[in-house]
């Protein structure tokens, strides 16, 4: 039965340089290949659900422009609920010009454009579909007194929450985490957030509890090709990490994020969607681009028989 998954979260469009290496100031470097993608941290992470088949909505705002109409129906050919998913006149639509290097190691600019309008009454508005999901999903590439207003309405509702805080934002305050139910952060995120170093596993594990003791039920760090580590209060779960030739890993952490809001809406078990989430990331790493490298449940199926059973 697939679970229902709502996204509170950006859009934007991924405007990919393939380079030999970045230009120094006043520099013209030539880079071999151009692509154009649809990406953002939100929409990614609710294209990745609904590839795994799960029901996913988006509430996300677009600008008034050709990238926002194909924003809208790039959604909706992945069959995602796109009710509240508007579209702001004279606005721009988020863009991302990205930067992938030949070892597959990226540089992001984002311009949030229409991301940056939407705001708490964009989530009262789509109050039904939020309250109807089995989790929703936030990132910081809107407001974060959009991201605090959610958490604390979904609360009300008894609607699990999950906040992945990229890009890290100074915006941010612990205090308005109280009621969410996973944090996903990388390392530089997590010192963010905490304030405490994450240079060593212990100094992950001590961050991590201290934002659970200001009521974060569970925090889940990723750490790129060193995996993710799952800690409570009481314990540190490893995921280990699955080892693939990278080619692009832009997107790769939403790709996690969205898989693990997917298993985990579907099968209710933690640990599970953990190491499913850890293997859909690797799968994406080895295509081009964010969403467009994201499997379908056959192609994911296929991929994990593939892997190697140690992996
Ligand atoms: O996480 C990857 C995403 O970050 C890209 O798709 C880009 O749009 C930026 O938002
Ligand atoms: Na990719």
């Amino acid at each position: 039965q697939p679970g229902r998954i709502a996204v509170v979260g950006s859009n934007m469009v991924d405007l990919v340089t393939y380079i030999t290496r970045m230009p120094g100031a006043g520099e013209t470097v030539e880079a071999p290949d151009f692509e154009i993608g649809c990406g953002g941290k939100g929409a990614n992470q609710a294209v990745a659900a609904a590839k795994l088949g799960s029901s996913v909505g988006m509430v996300s705002k677009v600008g008034s422009d050709i990238f926002g109409e194909n924003t809208i129906r790039n959604l909706a050919d992945h069959g995602i609920d796109t009710r509240h998913v508007t579209r702001v006149e004279g606005r721009s639509s988020g863009v991302a010009p990205i930067f992938v290097e030949p070892s597959g190691e990226n540089s992001i600019l984002i311009v949030k454009g229409a991301n940056a309008d939407l705001s708490p009454a964009d989530v009262d508005a789509a109050e039904p579909m939020l309250r109807a999901a089995d989790l929703i999903l936030m990132q910081m590439e809107v407001p974060p007194e959009t991201v605090a207003h959610t958490v604390r309405r979904a609360a009300e509702w008894g609607v699990r929450t999950i906040l992945n805080p990229a890009p890290a934002s100074a915006g941010l305050r612990v205090d308005d985490l109280r009621d969410l139910s996973f944090l996903v952060p990388n390392e530089t995120e997590l010192a963010v957030l905490s304030g405490l170093p994450t240079g060593t596993e212990a100094e992950i594990a001590a961050a991590a509890r201290h934002l659970i003791a200001r009521g974060i039920g569970t925090v889940i760090v990723t750490l790129g090709g060193r995996g993710a580590r799952l800690v409570t209060q009481d314990r540190v779960l490893p995921v280990a990490p699955v080892r693939v030739s990278p080619v692009d890993t832009t997107g790769a952490g939403d790709a996690f994020i969205g898989a693990f809001a997917h298993f985990l809406a579907a099968t209710g078990d933690i640990e599970h969607a953990l190491h499913r989430a850890a293997r859909y990331a690797a799968h994406s790493v080895t295509g081009r681009g964010t969403q467009k490298s994201y499997a379908t449940a056959a192609d994911f199926d296929a991929f994990c028989r593939a892997l190697p059973q140690t992996a």
